[in-house]
């Protein structure tokens, strides 16, 4: 069971560094636990959490090692900074970024070449969920991920519903396992839910048999909320 923390465009590095001095002494249970700061404060995290079994990851990863690409990061240099891994394809990267299936395939393959594990983010939109588009769309988006990337050992998958990414809508517990066992059949990985996964619902989704953990956002910004989520996700 993988717990990660999506912090999005908060924290920068005091905060950050505060935040994970603090988590370093939360009880977090026994699932694995990664947090994903924004680029400017994962020297930080890192810093202030080595010695420690919770892992950093960055939120996006570029595809080539260098080049003429103002404002991207590189695998390389997240390798540098001792961090532990990257999500990829997350909706807001894919909504507000020009993200598509193919940049996804891409960062993956290099996220991986230079030994970075990766998170990568599928889930369908509220208007392809009432169009009745979600399996359509997950079959696409997965199946890109599946068709180009041959070995999957350092991948996760996140079904993250864009509907209940910071809205309050969690998805039930039964339409999150019907998407996993759909990833699943296409993608033989470990899948995390995301959104709105909360202290309090955390424990019946990380429940379901296809369930393997969650990707936290807005919870995972204070350390109490997130290390209750931890605890939760802990009993299943
Ligand atoms: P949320 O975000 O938990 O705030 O809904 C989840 C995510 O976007 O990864």
């Amino acid at each position: 069971m993988l717990i990660a923390g999506n912090w999005k465009m908060f924290k920068g590095v005091g905060e950050a560094g505060e935040f994970c001095r603090a988590l370093r002494e939360a009880d977090l249970g026994t699932v694995d636990v990664v947090v994903c700061p924004p680029y400017v404060s994962l020297a930080a995290a890192v810093q202030a959490l080595s010695m420690t079994e919770i892992g950093v990851a960055a939120q996006n990863v570029h595809w080539a090692d260098d080049g003429a690409f103002t404002g991207e990061i590189s695998a390389p240099m997240l390798r540098e900074l001792g961090v532990y891994g990257t999500i990829v394809g997350h909706s807001e990267r894919r909504q507000f970024f020009g993200e598509t299936d193919d940049t996804v395939v891409k960062r993956i393959l290099a996220a991986m070449e230079h030994g970075l594990h990766v998170i990568a983010c599928v889930g369908e939109t509220a208007s392809e969920r009432e169009a009745g588009d979600t399996e359509s769309v997950i079959r696409r988006q997965v199946g890109a991920i599946a068709e180009g990337v041959a070995d999957t050992d350092d991948l996760v998958i996140a079904y993250e519903p864009v509907w209940a990414i910071g809205t309050g809508k969690t998805a039930t517990p039964e339409i999150a396992q019907e998407a996993h066992a759909l990833v699943k059949s296409i993608l033989d990985v470990p899948v995390l839910y995301g959104g709105s996964v909360k202290p309090d619902n955390a424990a019946e989704l990380a429940a379901q048999p296809d369930v393997d953990g969650a990707l936290v956002g807005g919870a995972s910004l204070d350390v109490k909320s997130f290390a209750t989520i931890c605890r939760e996700a802990s009993h299943s």
